[in-house]
């Protein structure tokens, strides 16, 4: 197997760095684009296993890169404790009932992650196998705060203030939704983990939105607790925009953090220790830029992050409409440079 991704979340030295891409299985590739078109909508891909496990492969074949994501969404956690989404074409997810009350939240059950996202699980396995060990695979969920802000907005938002009022106006029932994300969640990572994915990757993509006091106490203990309940395989905890939290984060049992673009990788590594393995951190709108310009500044973010203990990545996921080949000068950029040979990076 090309272990490399897991060589290097373990901490270990490797002749290069590893790299994937957030939402790589995806509109990118235009073997995704004809297959998506073909059926009903994104939830059709999700729940129909052999659909999603070739979905999972594409972006290995036509990328190269060093790990596979299972296709699947953060949503499915929200659907299986009784609060049902749809993916309305061009705009995003959409609920059709929300939490907003303790009546709401009792109405909601904690998943057990196997039976009522057996879509995925299914996934999973089909994956692993039609893998063959060619690379690991990545298996996720989102953090509780990321879960319970579209459960109380009911579709994306700017702002989110109507979960953040929430967290203010009914502390109680804000941490009892909370448990029960953290309880499914925790469920739902252990039967993806029984399915074989190699590491577990956690979201909290609306970490940013939170002042930090808000973090400290409706976000962080809860991804704390799935940290320390996931003790099987290594895991990846993505705080978007939570600079202000780099300390406890650097604090966490977990062995990879996410870096978004607005953070500077010497801060970061200087506020999170020595023993984190780093995974991010290009701007995906760079790779809107000319290919000279993507090289260039992809061999910085390099060299920026030093020779060991960093997995490449963007800052967050891929825009839909990057140009794929932009995409490949990223990849292969980053698979040509040796992190230990500095002259090779001044060179270019
Ligand atoms: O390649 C991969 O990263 C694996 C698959 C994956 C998807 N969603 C597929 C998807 C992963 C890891 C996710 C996670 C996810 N989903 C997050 C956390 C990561 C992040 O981006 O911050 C969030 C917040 C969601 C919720 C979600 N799903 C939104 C807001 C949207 C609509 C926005 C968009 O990009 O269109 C989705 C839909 C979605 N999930 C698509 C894909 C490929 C687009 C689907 C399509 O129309 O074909």
């Amino acid at each position: 197997m090309n272990n490399i991704f897991l060589q290097v979340a373990g901490g270990h030295t490797t002749d290069r760095k590893p790299v994937w891409l957030m939402r790589q299985a995806g509109r990118i590739l235009p073997q995704y684009r004809s297959l998506r078109a073909k059926l009903s909508g994104f939830k059709e891909l999700v729940k129909t296993p052999e659909l999603a496990c070739e979905v999972t492969l594409q972006p290995i074949d036509e990328l190269g890169v060093d790990a596979a994501i299972i296709f699947s969404d953060i949503l499915v956690v929200c659907e299986a404790m009784n609060l049902p989404y749809e993916m309305v074409e061009e705009k995003g997810p959409f609920f059709p009932k929300t939490v907003q009350s303790q009546r709401d939240v009792d109405q909601l059950r904690v998943a057990d992650g196997t039976s009522d996202i057996a879509y995925t699980i299914e996934a999973i396995r089909l994956t692993k196998a039609a893998l063959n060990n060619r690379v690991p695979l990545i298996g996720f969920a989102a953090c509780p705060w990321t879960l319970f802000a579209y459960m109380i907005e009911g579709e994306g938002s700017k702002t989110f203030s109507k979960a953040k009022k929430m967290l203010y106006a009914q502390p109680e029932v804000s941490h009892q939704l909370m448990d029960m994300i953290t309880k499914s969640t925790i469920n739902y990572l252990k039967a993806q983990i029984e399915a074989g994915v190699d590491l577990v990757q956690i979201f909290d993509s609306w970490a940013g939105i939170l002042s930090p006091q808000q973090y400290a106490i409706f976000a962080l203990p809860y991804v704390k607790r799935i940290c320390n309940a996931i003790t099987e395989v290594p895991m990846t905890v993505f705080a978007k925009g939570a600079y202000f939290a780099l300390e406890e984060l650097g604090q966490l049992n977990c062995e990879v953090l996410g870096v978004d673009w607005n953070m500077q990788p010497n801060m970061v590594r200087q506020k999170v220790g020595t023993q984190k393995v780093l995974q991010g951190n290009l701007d995906p709108c760079l790779l809107y830029a000319d290919r000279a310009f993507i090289k260039k500044e992809t061999i910085k973010m390099l060299q920026a992050f030093g020779p060991t203990k960093h997995i490449v990545n963007l800052g967050h996921g891929v825009y839909k409409d990057t140009p794929l080949d932009n995409v490949k000068c990223f990849v292969d950029t980053v698979q040509a440079f040796d992190p230990h040979k500095e002259a090779i990076a001044v060179k270019v």
